[in-house]
């Protein structure tokens, strides 16, 4: 049946029912005929892929069913909406809808970073288009700005907060001086944490942002496994107290960089772990469960997008301008953006990376024991830009904070100052980022 605009309608398939999937299915329900404008033709939802059909959703029950796969591969479906996470089972039902030409929309980073490759060229083979806004940073714009707006442009760095979990736990850490355990804790009572949060807090959520955000933004296949990750979960009340002493915060950041090789050809670096970042950057205003991306490009110079990077509403409104997108495409006849790799760089190797440092020592309280800390940091090249002693006694320790120097010359001063005589342990090693010198 035709619409009002004359137009047949379209027919779109939601998998998942979940904090997103419902979101969007009322969204699709409550404004058709906005859309409808919009568009130039009816959504019509044909069914939702739940894994439980007999609890009352709210909507309609003929709508609900647990086959996934037959509903992807029904006649009257034009646009697959993926909301149902992992990984093994999308990528089958998201394939099989682009075998069939059938345009799809997903908000799954974790499938994206394992498959981005697979998946693109099924759309492309058979003329269907593979959207996935939400998949970084929930509501915020920044995928398409990277495809679209700054395609002109050449893009070198790309630094964001991109997990709300982490960010929420970091900014309650900093205001109570609350130990880890206990903030998380009290994320998982508020709804921010999961009951398992191992993939935000390990970083691995962050690392399959960076590895989309990374292929993006350097025209070139990252996946997840390129993506250097150390999580948040080793940050102690003491590391933001240190942190606060040289008017920094500590953030889970996810970087993707364009960095020169030894032979002078571009290398790109995606890395994820948590940093001191000083008071006056941008990102360190970042608080709660918000995230924010800034991107610097040679023309462009440095754009900032900030705001919620999850929950059920603002990742469908993201999720709603793909199935938009997608759905004019057919309306109108052509495609969005194709994946663009054609720039193919090498990933450079973490150890090449240069930044500045933070370490933090137990020491033994003595004469010549900062000169023989310090003698470590030289030997190896790594300017030393400042030293603090904190405590005294049993409880002393050196607060060092170095220039910029590569992670091989820091792994190894750490390497040598763990077998320091005076040196009791190396309580911690955190990355400097964002800082001017
Ligand atoms: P939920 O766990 O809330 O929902 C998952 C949905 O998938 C549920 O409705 C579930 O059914 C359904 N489902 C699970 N397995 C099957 C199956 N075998 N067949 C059919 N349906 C199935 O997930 P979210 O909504 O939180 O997340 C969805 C996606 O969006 C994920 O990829 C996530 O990473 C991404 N995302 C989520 C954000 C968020 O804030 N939640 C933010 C950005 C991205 P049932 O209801 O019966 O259990
Ligand atoms: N677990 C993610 C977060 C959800 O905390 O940001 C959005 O991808």
């Amino acid at each position: 049946m035709e619409g009002a605009s004359g137009q047949r309608p379209l027919g779109v398939a939601v998998l998942g029912h979940g904090t997103v999937g419902a979101e969007v299915v009322n969204i699709i329900r409550e404004d058709a005929l906005d859309l409808q404008e919009r568009i130039g033709a009816p959504l019509e939802l044909r069914g939702v892929a739940v894994r439980d059909a007999s609890s009352d959703r709210g909507i309609p029950a003929e709508l609900l069913t647990t086959d996934a796969e037959a509903l992807v591969r029904r006649d009257d479906v034009d646009l697959v909406v993926e909301l149902i996470g992992g990984i093994e089972l999308p990528r089958t039902l998201v394939r099989a809808a682009l075998d069939a030409g059938k345009s799809v929309v997903t908000a799954n980073k974790a499938l994206l970073a394992a498959y981005t490759g697979e998946l693109a060229e099924a759309a492309e083979s058979h003329n269907a288009d593979l959207y996935f806004e939400a998949a970084v940073a929930g509501a915020i714009p920044v995928i398409r700005p990277l495809t679209q707006s700054l395609a002109g442009d050449r893009v070198d760095r790309v630094m964001g907060i991109v997990n709300g979990t982490t960010n929420y736990i970091l900014s309650a850490m900093d205001e109570s001086g609350a130990d880890y355990e206990t903030t998380l804790a009290e994320a998982g009572r508020l709804g921010y944490a999961e009951a398992d949060p191992t993939a935000d807090v390990e970083g691995f959520d962050a690392a399959a942002k960076a590895a989309i955000l990374a292929s993006i933004a350097f025209h070139t296949r990252v996946t997840a496994s390129d993506v250097y990750r150390e999580g948040m979960s080793s940050i102690t009340a003491a590391d933001l107290t240190s942190a606060r002493a040289l008017n920094c915060t500590i953030k889970l950041l996810a970087i993707c960089e364009r960095i020169s090789g030894p032979d002078g050809r571009d290398r790109v670096s995606a890395r994820v772990y948590p940093a001191l970042v000083p008071r006056e950057h941008p990102l360190a205003t970042v608080a709660g469960a918000f995230n924010a991306v800034v991107v610097e490009a040679q023309a462009a110079g440095r754009l900032m997008f900030y705001g919620q990077g999850a929950g059920g509403a603002p990742t469908a409104s993201a999720v709603m301008g793909d199935l938009v997108m997608a759905a004019r495409n057919r309306v109108q006849g052509g495609r969005g953006p194709r994946e663009s790799k054609y720039a193919k760089l090498e990933i450079a190797p973490m150890s090449d990376i240069v930044t500045r440092y933070y370490v933090n020592l137990q020491v033994a309280d003595r004469a010549g024991v900062l000169s023989a800390v310090a003698a470590e940091f030289a030997t190896r090249g790594v300017s030393i830009s400042a030293v603090r002693q904190e405590g005294a006694g049993d409880g002393a320790r050196l607060v060092v904070l170095t220039h910029r120097a590569t992670d091989r010359a820091l792994a190894d001063t750490v390497a040598a100052l763990e077998n320091l005589e005076s040196v009791t342990a190396v309580t911690s090693v955190l990355r400097l980022e964002g800082s001017a010198e």
